[in-house]
């Protein structure tokens, strides 16, 4: 497994794995997933050489980290383990409150990478940091990253911390290709490091799905999912088939391999089995030519999802367009029936 060596992390495995999916409802993967199928995702994590394992007091609430410390068990303290306070009131006494239960949940007496979840619109750095500095000075972190930041609001953070906050964690994959712009370049430019979540679109670059087969639970949310959407991604799926189908891999590994063919960049997918994670870890291993990610490049950025589109509504919309269209004749008999 490829790494990227991170200050005060070590070795970072260019392909982590995203937890969010153990114990949260909102995934719908039931509760065998949970009690036993996380579980074996991780163990093959490990075997396959993965060392980044992120997650986040959020998820679950709370499940999420239980579960990992629990599958990594004694492995626990030799992996770069990330999670993340979510910064509601982020004032120093309540980032170690936040801090001293993501550890007790995940075993550990030390996070590796402690992230902010998201900026706070309202409280600013110059805060939260005061209290994120304080676990470093302490050791009870080995590094400060954030999440969801722009890069006004990175260096700001930066500033506030006086060190460098290590990492940013982004929604970043070919169907949101915004970092390329900015927080890639300075991440290289600055030795830091560019997390992407999502790195897969929550499985819409896994190419299985479309209009007629939709994921469920909180995709169901997600506006990539949107009828508009799907067909507005289908030149992109185009392309990233044909890059995938060159080399003999599932599009989802090429679609991974690319964020990997940015500097400074290692990519988080979820997973929902064992033989996912499988096909994710191995598209570290995966080089594409520099023309494969030129036509990528060139296919995410014309890529131009719809942003106001309500999925909910307008899936909705579309169920209820034949269920009315049947009823009409069964309503009419009905008036008819009134009206006598
Ligand atoms: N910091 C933040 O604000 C934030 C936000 C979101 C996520 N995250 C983190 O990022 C991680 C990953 O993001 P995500 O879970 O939103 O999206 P993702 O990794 O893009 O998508 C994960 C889903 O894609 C499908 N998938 C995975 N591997 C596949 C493969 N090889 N082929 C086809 N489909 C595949 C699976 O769903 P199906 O099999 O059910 O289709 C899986 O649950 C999360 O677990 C979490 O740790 C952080």
């Amino acid at each position: 497994m490829r790494s990227l060596t991170v200050d005060g992390l070590g070795p970072v495995s260019r392909i982590g794995l995203g937890t969010w999916q153990f114990g949260s409802r909102e995934w719908g993967y039931g509760d065998d997933y949970a009690d036993a199928g996380a579980t074996a995702i991780v163990r093959r994590a490990l075997e396959l050489g993965i060392t980044l394992f992120d997650t986040a007091e959020v998820h679950g609430p709370g499940k999420s980290e239980r579960i990992l410390g629990a599958a990594l068990g004694e492995q626990r303290d030799d992996v770069v383990l990330a999670s993340k306070v979510l910064p509601i009131a982020p004032f120093p006494k309540l980032v170690r409150k936040a801090w001293q239960g993501s550890a007790q949940r995940l075993g550990v007496r030390r996070i590796p990478l402690y992230q902010v979840h998201q900026p706070n619109p309202v409280v600013p750095d110059t805060v939260t940091m005061k209290g994120m500095g304080a676990l470093l000075d302490e050791g009870r972190i080995g590094a400060v990253g954030v999440s969801n930041y722009t890069l006004d609001r990175w260096r700001l953070a930066d500033e506030a911390l006086g060190r460098p906050v290590i990492s940013n964690q982004v929604e970043f994959s070919l169907a949101a290709a915004g970092p390329l712009d900015d927080l890639v370049p300075f991440a290289e430019a600055e030795d830091r490091l560019v997390i992407a979540y999502s790195p897969l679109a929550q499985g819409l670059l896994g190419g299985k799905y479309g209009v007629d087969n939709r994921p469920g639970g909180v995709r169901a949310m997600n506006k990539l999912f949107g009828t508009e959407n799907l067909r507005r991604v289908e030149p992109l799926l185009a392309v990233l088939r044909e890059v995938a189908d060159a080399h003999h891999v599932a599009p989802a590994q090429a679609a991974l391999a690319w964020l990997l063919a940015q500097p400074r960049t290692v990519a988080i997918p979820g997973a929902s089995s064992v033989e996912q994670l499988e096909f994710n870890a191995a598209a570290a291993d995966l080089d594409l030519a520099a023309d494969e990610v030129a036509a990528l490049t060139a296919a995410a950025r014309a890529f131009d999802p719809q942003s106001t589109v309500s999925t909910l509504a307008e899936r909705a919309k579309e169920e209820a367009g034949p269920l009315l269209e049947r009823a009409t004749p069964v309503l009419d008999r009905v008036r008819q029936a009134l009206k006598r």
